[in-house]
């Protein structure tokens, strides 16, 4: 007995720091189906290295609620390990000086070398990695019944803008909704990236969107583009208020409606619900943005945590980078990876045709970044974006309006 009893107390006494499990918390929006899935691949990966990981979801595509989160948790002095983040709002956490510095994990394994210029923009701060992108998403996409489309009759993907909307109208005539929407203004926003590129080409796009140019925003052309939003919401049904994004991808997945004009995480909803591109479904840029790419990259910013927690967030780091992770994830996520050296073998001809374009639209500049996902703008200046053109698609401003609101809000 007593022999037991000092066994065991030997054994507490070396067992409680030999114990004490390494763990991350990790705070993100990615609540939907195919975004548990693809995370799940990261924490899995972490729980077979022994590291725990603490989930922080916090619900909301576009991640507007979960930046509220963070702010709160920074605020109290208390952050994650690591947050779900992009573009500008890294670097606006970044300058504040409460982002760790990763220069040391990222020399040993290369980053520099492999992360294309255009995402480092984003993880680097002042010459120091602050940040790990996870994927590449593009917003530029449609996603479309296949079947659906053929009993209305249209047989090939539509190549121009006036091919979308004669089909949508033709969606609509044989009793399906043209386009599933959710009416929330990160949505509408998503679709404007497409219209603007469409409208304009990516020189506008950019001379608007990224250089803030008060002549561009206020323009016949940007005029014209708000009216072709007006265009796409008479393709939407009467229920659209509110609707979440993956709810909408449901509706085209499941039959009732042609067309999703949304950035390719869409994908991952299709995948979930053991659909086949180019049998179930098709996967085709916005008419009329063939070649052009408006990219969001969804990286972990790391926050400075107390040194014991350091190793566990350098790992988690790692695992992110991992060349074979970037590729499972990404399989599943609907994205494309962050590193320019790993194969497209596994990835379906949506995800093959997601890598083509990217490293295309990388090395002939047409690769921009997305206003409506953090990558154009400051949250600030894309907040102010959101109003007007929710507002202008709920028909409570005109395109007239809406231009010159535009322009107003880039000084915001
Ligand atoms: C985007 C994010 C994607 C996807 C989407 C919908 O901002 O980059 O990964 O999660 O929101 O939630």
């Amino acid at each position: 007995m007593k022999k037991t009893l000092i066994g065991l107390a030997v054994t507490a006494a070396f067992a409680v720091p030999a114990m004490a499990q390494q763990s991350v918390e990790v705070l993100h929006w990615w609540t939907s189906g195919g975004e548990a899935a693809a995370l799940g691949v990261l924490k899995g990966n972490l729980e077979k290295q022994g590291i725990k990981w603490n989930d922080m979801p916090v619900a909301g595509g576009g991640g507007e609620q979960a930046m509220t989160a963070v702010r709160a948790r920074v605020t109290a002095g208390n952050p994650p390990t690591a947050v779900q983040m992009l573009g500008f709002d890294i670097q606006d956490w970044a300058k504040q000086g409460v982002l760790a510095d990763l220069n040391d994990v990222a020399a040993k394994e290369g980053w520099d070398k492999t992360v294309p210029a255009a995402l480092q923009r984003f993880s680097k701060f002042n010459g120091k990695w602050v940040a790990a992108p996870v994927n590449v998403h593009s917003t530029n996409w449609v996603w479309a019944n296949k079947e659906v489309l053929a009993k209305a009759g249209i047989t090939a993907d539509p190549k121009t803008w006036d091919e979308f909307i004669a089909d949508g109208e033709k969606l609509q005539k044989a009793g399906f909704i043209a386009l599933a929407h959710g009416g929330q203004p990160w949505q509408e926003a998503t679709m404007f990236d497409g219209v603007v590129i469409s409208t304009g080409g990516v020189d506008f796009y950019r001379k608007a969107f990224i250089d803030l140019d008060p002549k561009s925003l206020n323009s016949p052309t940007m005029l014209k583009a708000f009216d072709r939003m007006a265009q796409l919401r008479k393709l939407v049904d009467k229920d659209f208020s509110g609707r979440d994004w993956n709810v909408a991808a449901g509706m085209v997945i499941s039959g009732k409606a042609g067309f999703q004009i949304m950035g390719d995480w869409a994908k991952g909803e299709f995948i979930g619900a053991k659909k086949v591109p180019g049998k179930d479904f098709s996967c085709f840029r916005v008419p009329g943005t063939q070649g052009v790419v408006s990219f969001n990259s969804d990286q972990f910013a790391m926050f400075k945590v107390g040194a014991d927690k350091v190793a566990a967030q350098t790992k988690l780091a790692s695992a992110i980078m991992d060349p074979g992770f970037q590729s499972a994830f990404n399989v599943v996520k609907g994205s494309v990876p962050a590193r320019t050296d790993v194969s497209d073998k596994d990835f379906d001809d949506c995800g093959k045709k997601g890598m083509k374009d990217f490293a295309e639209a990388n090395t002939k500049n047409t690769l921009v970044g997305s206003m409506a996902h953090g990558h154009a703008v400051p949250a600030s200046i894309k907040n102010a974006f959101y109003d007007v053109i929710t507002r202008h698609f709920n028909g409570q401003i005109d395109s007239k309006k809406a231009v010159v609101e535009l322009a107003a809000a880039a000084k915001s």
